[in-house]
């Protein structure tokens, strides 16, 4: 019988350890685990002493606080993840709010890669440190060096970088964190716990925006935390303090999701890798992006830390972003959109979209060059992508006057 590889086996594993109704198989009981979309819950004697006692710990009140349904989708984050717990909460934004929020004591000082999402970015330069707080930033590579970082408390990266998809050496930075005396807190939105797992490789606790991958339907905005019991236990507080918990419906819909998120992972990875490999061959691109091609810089570290590449691939093109749009604008099949990991196929120009704000010059620093494109490859053919890229490419070209140059 044929095995999918290590860490999808893993993931089905989780996801039916996860769900509280594959534990009851009474006659009768449901497949699906039904949703509590309730505000409140009973308050017996033994609910109050709970509350008296623990804050509400062991029991269900109010949802803002626990809710039997965002527990389950929480359960199966934790057995994806290999965190002890887990929380599911209103977004990415919140995930990282309430993570931030609960590790960083009175004046604690923050460092965190440049390389991460323009909203943390957001959040940290604009709020973050209005309140108090230091926050200084490095370039990803540099943060496997002790000496750099300096004191601190919390270090903050992503997994994979957006839009060139640079990789953490998780293991260096969690290493190099911990000298410092800092916890390391990771964005694994990009390559989702089937494709590393950077609680195993040293991180301290992870937060993501399953509105991506997790969920991967484009119809859910929510958001996760996991890692050890204790860190998770502050994270819940500052959560239900800060009103950033899940909606049941949202949590129904994303335990929905994570059920074939293994599957749905496997068939990312082999079309965006395929579409990559293919991409490259053509003559009239500056740049195609993937950690698992050769031609990636960080392609070594790639080999040895992913079970596989993700679905977004990034590309660039001569001309600058009027020729990024001529060629956005005669996709048929990938449609223009921000976000990324669902089931359909997107193109974004990130000079105008996740780095809108960001400066030419910083962008540049960055190594998003105009012309370039972010495509997250979804679930449809891949022949049929790949007819796509090619007709929007030679069509494009041929509309500027330019030959086409396709070296397939
Ligand atoms: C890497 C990353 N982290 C966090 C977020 C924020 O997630 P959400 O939109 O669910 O708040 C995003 C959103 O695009 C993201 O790309």
């Amino acid at each position: 019988m044929p095995r999918d590889h290590e860490g999808l086996a893993d993931a089905s594993l989780a996801i039916h350890a996860g769900t509280g109704a594959a534990r009851s198989f009474r006659p009768g009981s449901p497949v699906v685990e039904p949703i509590v979309q309730s505000v409140n819950f009973a308050l017996t004697s033994d609910v109050v002493d709970d509350l008296v006692t623990t804050g509400g710990r062991n029991s269900y009140s109010y949802t803002r606080t626990a809710n039997p349904t965002t527990e389950s989708a929480a359960r199966v984050v934790a057995a994806l993840e290999g965190a002890e717990r887990a929380l599911v909460v209103a977004s990415g934004m919140a995930a990282i709010t309430g993570a931030i929020m609960a590790l960083l004591p009175p004046g604690g000082r923050l460092v965190a890669a440049d390389e991460i999402y323009r909203d943390t970015a957001h959040l940290l330069d604009q709020h973050v440190e209005r309140l108090g707080f230091g926050v200084s930033r490095l370039p990803l590579a540099q943060l496997a060096g002790s000496a750099e970082l300096g004191p601190a408390d919390v270090v903050y990266i992503e997994t994979l970088s957006n839009p060139m998809l640079r990789l953490a050496d998780v293991p260096a930075i969690a290493a190099a964190a911990h000298r410092a005396g800092a916890r390391l807190v990771i964005d694994d939105t990009f390559t989702s716990p089937v494709n590393l797992k950077p609680l195993a490789l040293g991180a301290d606790l992870i937060v993501a925006s399953a509105t991506k991958y997790l969920n991967g339907h484009s119809d859910v905005v929510a958001g996760v935390v996991a890692g050890r019991a204790g860190l998770i236990e502050s994270v819940r507080d500052v959560v239900s303090l800060t009103g950033a918990c899940a909606d049941p419906l949202a949590s129904f819909l994303l335990l929905r999701g994570l059920r074939t998120l293994p599957i749905r992972m496997m068939r990312h990875n082999a079309s965006a890798l395929w579409l990559a490999g293919e991409l490259s061959r053509r003559a009239d691109l500056e740049l195609v992006a993937y950690p698992l091609l050769a031609s990636h810089p960080d392609h070594e570290l790639a080999t040895r830390l992913l079970a596989g590449g993700s679905g977004m691939v990034t590309i660039r093109v001569p001309g600058g972003d009027e020729a990024a749009h001529r060629i956005q604008d005669r996709l048929r099949l990938i449609r223009p959109a921000t976000s990324l990991g669902g089931v359909e196929s997107l193109v974004c120009i990130p000079a105008e979209t996740s780095h809108l704000t960001v400066s030419e010059a910083e962008r540049a620093r960055l190594g998003i060059l105009p012309g370039t494109l972010r495509l997250s490859i979804g679930l449809e053919d891949p022949g049929d992508l790949l007819r796509d890229l090619d007709q929007a490419l030679s069509g494009a070209a041929a509309a500027a006057g330019q030959p086409d140059v396709a070296a397939r």
